[in-house]
């Protein structure tokens, strides 16, 4: 399988959200990442379920949600329900990892789990076979623009090891100040899907970015 690119509409123009969406569609771009931040399990709030539903309409790729929030059981359903094909919830505001990750596929989406920049990927050792991703975060989450933590390298090779050694399909996604500086190590310390959010929607041409990032990790 080809390595993914998934813009995070986060860093896209609100007012011309429609327009962005379309540009997603027309791309080379493989998924859309959406963020969503509560405002509680980060100090920040992004959006939610009617920007969701808007996004939706419009998009014709699969929608990962990214959920930042505290209690994301609570809401499974209505995500499900809202069009997410890919539903990742944070390591760290799980008390019931392994329900939360059953009561995602029972809803009809792909299972992820995010982990923080100081959460080690060990404690994914005995559910790694259950996922359908798991989400480096290389900036702590919250925001977008920030710069790139070097120390994700050595999670991402952790975490390839860990998916080989266990015969694991799961795929690795990177989240968080993803450049064409930093995109072809990613994919050779064994990730599989780039989250951009600032590096393409703050280029002069999103759609060559997105073209440009691809043709790089191939
Ligand atoms: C951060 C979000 C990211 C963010 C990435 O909390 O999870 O998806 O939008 O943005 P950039 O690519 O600008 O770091
Ligand atoms: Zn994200």
């Amino acid at each position: 399988m080809s390595n993914l690119i998934a813009p995070s509409i986060l860093a896209a123009d609100f007012a011309n959200l429609q327009r962005d969406i379309e540009m997603v569609n027309n791309s080379e771009a493989d998924w859309f990442h959406i963020d969503i931040m509560d405002g509680v399990f980060v100090p920040n709030i992004s959006f939610g379920m009617p920007v969701l539903k808007a996004i939706s309409k419009h998009a014709k790729k699969t929608i990962d949600a990214h959920l930042m929030i505290v209690n994301p059981d609570q809401y499974i359903q209505t995500f499900a329900d809202l069009g997410a094909n890919i539903l990742t919830v944070h390591y760290e505001a799980c008390s019931h990892l392994h329900r939360t990750i059953q009561a995602i596929k029972a809803a009809g989406m792909k299972a992820g789990v995010a982990l923080n920049p100081h959460t080690p990927i060990a404690v994914l050792e005995d559910v790694i076979k259950d996922l359908d991703l798991v989400c480096i975060m290389s900036v702590n989450p919250g925001f977008g623009g920030q710069s790139f933590i070097e120390n994700t390298y050595k999670k991402v090779s952790q975490l390839r090891h860990l998916i080989d050694f266990t015969e694991s399909d799961c795929l690795i996604e990177i989240d968080g100040g993803v450049t064409d500086k930093n995109a072809n190590a990613l994919i050779e310390a064994g990730a599989n899907v780039l989250v951009a959010g600032s590096y393409v929607f703050g280029a002069e041409n999103p759609t060559e970015t997105i073209e440009d990032l691809k043709n790089l990790i191939g």
